[in-house]
């Protein structure tokens, strides 16, 4: 088994910068990089960065006497076991669609034995003309992997899709397609960005118990932390997942510790620690009945309804922020149904965490399957399109990465 090696083919667009970012992954996530620029390419990075970067010649021309003899053009593109181009731009793509071969990038692309994936970026009306569209469902149905630009506020100041995806993700997506490749997948081991890090994410509802058979507890489904768990293990952590009951099955690869109250729910956290980060995704209960009763309390005959009496749960997340145990990225999450931003502001000095995700539940969040997210850091906020929870997870894990690295 060897590491990864990446035949990368950086088109010309603006995002070609995050390209640099992506290098550093790659190498970070112990696989070996070889960069070939497009001439537009070289307007926005240069040969030397790349190098650098890459600590490995960078290609730019097929006239080039001294690459062609040490390395031609037809080995380049098979000593690597996946080719990316990254970014995708139209006219990359519409002549990798129609197999034109007139320039280094074009050639090793239509050359290749190997497992191509496209990332594309470029203006939304680009992205969204009939002409790009048509080219990458031919560049699907030749086998192409071509990954969905992300949506969002774009260099040229439109909005919509065609962003390039994070380069946590596009590390993940080229460790997707090598595991799900046989042949490429046999080659290779690859870590993930994420490997060797610790991660604790709480989820789910907590339930307190009145009696034997009854308990208060509230709407939390689980999914969006389990869907946070999953995600960061894909990137390669180590993940304990510390959750209340909910139903849903322990994702892949990841360490699920079953808990029912919020009291369990700490000493589940404490004994789990250190961690590197921990995402605090779970409603854990406010309150919990001073004295649950041992047996099932019965109806007195007199129409009066028992007294509940409450006391306050320990704050899991305020507990961990002030604690020397702290891990070094620590969120929380911040569930409102109004003033969603103003709360979370506030809430993020008071629990003494780095960031607080919050969500408006105003709507059918809570058990639904997407969310909408502000993330509010020490430099401010950040408004997430309301999206799948699954993405929200990916999004959220690819920028855990980042901040880690
Ligand atoms: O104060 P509030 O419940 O809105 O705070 C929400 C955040 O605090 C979430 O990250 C939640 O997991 C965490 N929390 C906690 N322990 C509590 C209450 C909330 O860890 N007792």
């Amino acid at each position: 088994m060897t590491s990864p090696r990446i035949l990368l083919i950086v088109g010309g667009g603006i995002a070609a910068y995050k390209a640099c970012e992506l290098v550093r992954l790659i190498r970070k996530g112990g696989g070996s990089v070889r960069c070939v620029l497009t001439e537009g390419a070289q307007h926005f990075v240069t040969p030397m960065t790349l190098a650098a970067l890459s600590e490995n010649e960078v290609h730019t021309s097929l006239w080039d006497l001294k690459n062609e003899t040490e390395m031609g053009h037809i080995q380049l593109s098979r000593e690597a076991n996946l080719v990316v181009v990254c970014p995708a731009t139209a006219d990359l793509m519409a002549k990798m669609a129609a197999g034109i071969a007139d320039d280094m990038a074009t050639t090793l692309l239509l050359a290749t034995d190997k497992p191509v994936l496209a990332v594309p970026a470029m203006n939304v009306r680009m992205w969204l003309h009939p002409a790009t569209q048509r080219n990458v469902a031919t560049l699907k149905a030749d086998g192409v992997t071509v990954l969905d630009p992300d949506e969002g506020p774009m260099a040229c100041g439109e909005y919509g899709p065609g962003r390039l995806p994070e380069p946590p993700v596009i590390w993940d997506a080229i460790q997707r397609l090598i595991s799900s490749d046989p042949f490429v997948s046999s080659e290779v081991e690859t870590p993930g960005v994420l490997a060797g890090r610790h991660i604790l994410v709480t989820a789910g509802p907590t339930h307190e118990p009145i009696d034997p058979v009854r308990y208060i507890a509230n709407r939390s489904s689980g999914k969006q932390g389990y869907a946070i768990a999953e995600a960061l293990a894909k990137l390669g952590a180590r993940v304990t997942l510390v959750s209340g009951p909910t139903g849903l099955p322990a994702p892949a690869g990841v360490n699920r510790v079953d808990v029912e109250t919020a009291r369990q729910m700490a000493a589940a956290v404490d004994a789990a620690l250190p961690a590197d980060v921990a995402v605090m995704v779970a409603a854990v209960a406010d309150w919990r009945v001073d004295t649950n009763a041992d047996q099932k309390i019965k109806k007195d005959g007199t129409g009066a309804p028992p007294a509940l009496s409450l006391v306050e749960n320990p704050d899991i997340l305020a507990g961990l922020g002030a604690s020397d145990k702290r891990p070094r990225l620590l969120i929380g999450f911040a569930a409102e149904t109004e003033k969603v931003v103003d709360h979370a502001v506030a809430k993020r000095e008071r629990k003494g965490s780095d960031w607080i995700v919050a969500n408006d539940v105003s709507g059918d969040v809570m058990g639904g399957d997407t969310n909408t997210i502000h993330i509010v850091t020490r430099d401010g906020v950040e408004s997430w399109e309301r999206l799948p929870k699954a993405d929200v997870a990916r999004r959220l894990a690819a920028r855990i990465a980042d901040e880690l690295v």
